[in-house]
């Protein structure tokens, strides 16, 4: 695994270059992000290019020895191309304009705008696109940062018309699918259709799940339009866009299609504080991050190529120590940055990058630590790098294979229960990272797939919820010996949300009778167990066999040969104990990590992280392991501490 880190040579008197690009070499980087939101310093005018700085950037960079990850600034429209098209703007869901004073202040749709970044991406990629120092590119920069993805701009109403035109061909067609007649929604032309948001009431959940799709395809297309203009100018060279954590605004498999690898930007504190996790969760984890966040992002990603570049991704920001966004932005625990680096390469990554070089004294991220601190001194997180950039010289890592467990992931799946989540905690991200989460607490490597990906060679396949299940799908699952867990509402909706005429489980005689949500508070539980259903539970599988059954009598995990469904939503320790049934059912060796510990097996070897705050003794859990077996670490693990062993993978 590289190292690298995110470089804005604009920000910074040029005399300071050649020290922070030695410096960096120094310090065990190989690869600079460079350019991403520099437009109004590349082209300061319409039209007046000033390629000047940029060119001695480059070269200060390459003389150093770094290979530069070149960035497109689409991200960042400057003043005067606003001010020449304003309708280029995105507007919110509340019919506002995003305006100009920050970043991603643009819609996808603007025609206008997409042959504007055209023209600035071909001038850049013409430009360097054969340089020597170029290793890759990186498209615009954190697709739907900022709730960029919806916009009913005119220009999207117009795209979204057209784009329903493509999908239904006639009005009839479409009425019929989304089932128009009711309230008197049915229409006579496309042109007559708006976006479906400043509704009296809830929009109709098919016109919202069309319009998610739509927008979803805007974004692929967008970046797509880079990709060709790139790929033609900047032969050999990867491109890459830098994706984020908990969003699923756009369908990220389907533009990864036309990537070489996937990135993404780990902030495990800001994501801790900003998302669903109990206070409990916050408070234990406050300088750590919750020990899944990063590995299930890192598991994600590597899920997002395909073919030839299967299983190709890496860390495009790496938090370096407090960020500025969250509501609170604690420091990590000393260690954590060096544990999040080895967590990346534990998982396979081609490089981890730390955002950023140096913490800027001005605008909107002076709060953002750095490497370096704004006086060019080190931060915290610098002697960290420096550890771990060693310590990579001498651990062979060149494994990234194929886990036992494929948890399938869905961007479609999403949108349905955001549109219609019928219960306000039924949260699709939070689902699919409780169900990573317990197979993580029994030492189990997961890939995260898509409904498409190859799924031969899995022991244990869970999807924790396909509302719409795809028939294809089920033919490919039911070749497979693999066990099989689906979770709740799996099968429910048709294509376009409504409920269809028979079940997507029904080749497992699967028959749901009722749903209902649970209020906070409200649970059910198991006989004579501490163990409940909280959020979800269905009265499903009636005479089919079942795994467990509720004091209520409701069956909630319904067994039918090898494929196995799951009623409702589990709390987080029963969830365990049914992953840990499932999993030794398909013959995988499992541990009872304590909460705070981690381990990845690939390489050849073990990798244990400690994410709490008291040490831990690795011998409870190994009681093979000797002090001498390790590489890195010792068996009494540190809070933030690493430890690596050789050890053939369990299974
Ligand atoms: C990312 C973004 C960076 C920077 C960083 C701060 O979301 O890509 O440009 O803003 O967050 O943590």
């Amino acid at each position: 695994m590289k190292l690298g880190c995110c470089y804005y040579p604009e920000h910074w008197p040029e005399t300071l270059w050649t020290g922070d690009a030695a410096q960096m070499a120094d310090l065990g980087l190989s690869l600079v992000r460079i350019g991403e939101f520099a437009w109004s310093r590349i082209e300061p005018e319409p039209g007046r290019y000033d390629w000047a700085w940029l060119d001695r950037a480059v070269e200060t960079l390459r003389n150093a020895g770094l290979q530069i990850i070149m960035g497109t600034p689409t991200a960042t429209p400057p003043k005067w191309l606003v001010d020449s098209m304003p309708d280029m703007l995105a507007i919110d869901l509340d019919g506002k304009p995003r305006k100009f004073g920050s970043r991603r202040h643009y819609c996808f749709s603007h025609k206008g705008y997409r042959a504007e970044c055209a023209r600035i991406v071909a001038a850049m990629a013409e430009r360097y696109g054969e340089h020597p120092a170029i290793a890759a590119w990186q498209t615009d920069n954190e697709y739907g940062c900022h709730d960029t993805v919806l916009s009913i701009s005119d220009a999207a109403a117009e795209g979204f018309r057209q784009w329903l035109a493509d999908r239904y061909t006639t009005i009839a067609a479409l009425n019929t699918a989304w089932g128009n007649v009711f309230w008197s929604m049915e229409y006579r032309d496309f042109a007559e259709i708006d976006p479906p948001f400043l509704t009296v009431t809830e929009a109709h959940p098919a016109h919202v799940l069309d319009y998610r799709r739509f927008a979803s395809d805007e974004v692929a297309a967008f970046n797509a339009l880079q990709v060709d203009i790139i790929r033609s100018a900047s032969p050999g060279r990867d491109v890459l866009h830098n994706f984020m954590g908990f969003y699923n605004d756009f369908d990220h498999h389907k533009l990864s299609k036309d990537l070489d690898l996937a990135t993404w930007d780990s902030y495990p504190l800001g994501f801790l504080e900003q998302f669903w996790f109990s206070d409990e969760e916050k408070a234990a984890y406050t300088r750590q991050g919750h020990p899944d966040i990063a590995a299930y992002h890192h598991d994600l990603y590597r899920g997002m190529c395909s073919g030839a570049n299967a299983r190709r991704w890496g860390v495009m920001e790496q938090q370096p120590g407090p960020v500025n966004w969250a509501k609170w932005n604690p420091a990590p625990l000393p260690g954590m940055v060096r544990l999040w680096s080895w967590e990346a390469a534990a998982h396979g990554a081609e490089f981890c990058s730390y955002f950023r070089w140096r913490q800027v004294p001005f605008a909107q991220e002076q709060m953002h630590a750095g490497l370096l601190r704004p006086d060019s001194q080190p931060a915290p997180g610098f002697d960290e790098v420096q550890q771990i950039a060693q310590e990579l010289d001498n651990i062979d890592l060149r494994d990234n294979a194929q886990a036992s467990v494929a948890l399938i992931f869905s961007y479609d799946a999403d949108w349905m229960v955001r549109t219609q989540p019928q219960g306000a905690d039924f949260r699709y991200d939070e689902l699919t990272f409780r169900w990573y989460s317990a197979l993580r607490q029994l030492g189990l490597d997961v890939d995260i797939v898509s409904t498409q990906a190859p799924l031969d060679g899995y022991k244990l396949i869970v999807a924790p919820t396909l509302p719409h299940m795809d028939a294809q799908l089920i033919e490919r699952l039911k070749e497979l010996d693999a066990t099989i867990l689906f979770g709740p509402r799996t099968g429910s909706k048709s294509e376009n949300l409504s409920i269809p005429d028979q079940h997507g489980l029904a080749f497992m005689d699967l028959h749901v009778e009722r749903v209902e949500s649970l209020r906070p508070g409200l649970k059910e539980g198991l006989p004579n167990s501490d163990l409940t259903v909280e959020r979800w539970m269905e009265d499903a599988g009636n005479g089919l066999e079942s795994n467990y059954t509720l004091a209520d009598g409701r069956n909630l995990l319904i067994r039918q040969l090898n494929f196995h469904y799951c009623a409702g939503w589990p709390d987080n320790d029963l969830l365990r104990v049914i992953m840990r049934d499932m999993a030794v059912m398909a013959g995988l060796k499992v541990y009872d990590l304590p909460s705070a510990l981690r381990i990845s097996q690939r390489s050849g070897k073990i990798f244990a992280f400690n994410y709490g705050t008291e040490a831990l003794d690795l011998s409870a859990t190994f009681p093979q392991l000797m002090g001498t077996d390790l590489l890195i670490g010792n068996i009494i693990l540190p809070p933030a501490g690493v430890a690596i062993w050789k050890a053939e993978r369990d299974s």
